[in-house]
């Protein structure tokens, strides 16, 4: 089986954007592939986290991972801070990065321009997430459209460590990343203009994936769209509800052309009273199942377990890096 590696930070709680970019794919691709799925907490801390919450909020998102229906028997699910190797690789990572590479970085540029102060490894959390990466000798990562330019760094950073220490073999595999054809980038509902992120401070721009049934109805509700009254997808010129019917369309696996034929004639307060049940009907059920788990047992021993099987692999892959370059007696 080809493997298959992501993580999410417990940054805040997952949005439908990290939904429909990513997770879904999580548990989608659990048949087909060998899959491996990290809560990346030490990726959080990059930006300014208070400790009582990202301790709540990386159990959370594990809780999360299940209730979506990563099944543990089939994937390995785990804490990144769990796992010593990956800021040990990370290391690597750095010293055969070069500072250039991660200036250009268009995250780095943006997260940075909104911080008063800006810690270094915020410059430095791409080479963290190439060590998630290559540790477990992934072959495909299902992402967002927004992780595009770290998987390209990813992808030249395993050519270059496999050219220069490979003594004509390969040491890390190539990764590619998977990204959703509609869906990859997921708008704000407040303003179609910029990406849906759950540390939005405007709560009403993101619907959060443990949003209760009657705040989602009312964000959907006040939704920006335009004054035309049709419903079409025109992602240039009405970016709004072109969004909306790309939720709709990964919430009911309609394609968008189906939808527009449906809506027809139809006002957008029908459409986003239908939206509305569509998204409720899916996360209402795996709601349920979060807050069950939440206070199980059974998600601790799963979460051991993870960590355990992913700290295996890790190792390895580490000790072979550090083999390559000479670090070791
Ligand atoms: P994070 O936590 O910001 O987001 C998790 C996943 O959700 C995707 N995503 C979106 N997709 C569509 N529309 C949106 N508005 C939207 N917002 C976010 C992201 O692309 C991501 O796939 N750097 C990663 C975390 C990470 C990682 C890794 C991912 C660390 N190490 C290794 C893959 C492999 C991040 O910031 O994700």
């Amino acid at each position: 089986k080809k493997k298959i590696f992501s993580g999410v930070q417990p940054s805040g709680i997952p949005t439908i954007g990290n939904y429909i970019g990513a997770m879904k794919q999580f548990v989608q691709r659990q048949e087909e592939y060998d899959c491996t799925y990290c809560i990346v907490n030490q990726h959080a801390i990059t930006v300014p986290q208070d400790p009582a919450t990202l301790t709540e909020r990386t159990r959370g998102l594990a809780a999360l991972y299940l209730a979506l229906g990563i099944d543990p028997n089939k994937s390995t699910i785990f804490i990144q801070s769990e796992v010593p190797a990956h800021a040990q690789a990370a290391w690597i990572v750095q010293c055969n990065t070069y500072l250039g590479e991660l200036e250009r970085m268009t995250q780095f540029k943006d997260k940075s321009s909104k911080q008063e102060t800006v810690s270094a490894g915020l410059l430095t959390y791409p080479p963290l997430m190439v060590a998630d990466i290559v540790l477990y000798n992934t072959d495909f990562v299902p992402v967002g459209e927004d992780q595009k330019q770290h998987m390209e760094l990813t992808r030249d950073f395993v050519q270059r460590f496999n050219n220069k220490y490979g003594k004509g073999k390969k040491i890390l595999s190539m990764p590619e990343p998977m990204i959703p054809e509609d869906g990859g980038r997921i708008m704000s509902i407040q303003d179609p203009t910029s990406k849906m992120s759950k540390s939005d401070k405007n709560t009403k721009g993101y619907i959060s994936l443990l949003d209760e049934p009657k705040v989602i109805r009312k964000k959907i509700k006040s939704a920006v769209t335009d004054s035309s009254g049709i419903i079409e997808y025109d992602k240039e010129n009405k970016p709004g509800i072109s969004n909306l019917l790309t939720i709709f369309s990964a919430f009911t696996d309609q394609p968008i052309d189906e939808l527009v034929n449906e809506f027809a004639g139809s006002g957008y307060g029908n459409f986003k009273e239908k939206l509305a049940d569509a998204i409720i009907a899916e996360l209402e059920p795996m709601q349920n199942r979060y807050y069950e788990l939440l206070s199980s047992k059974e998600l601790d021993d799963i979460l051991d377990a993870g960590a355990k099987q992913a700290n295996e692999i890790a190792s390895e892959t580490l000790k072979r890096m550090e083999t390559a370059i000479g670090l070791h007696r």
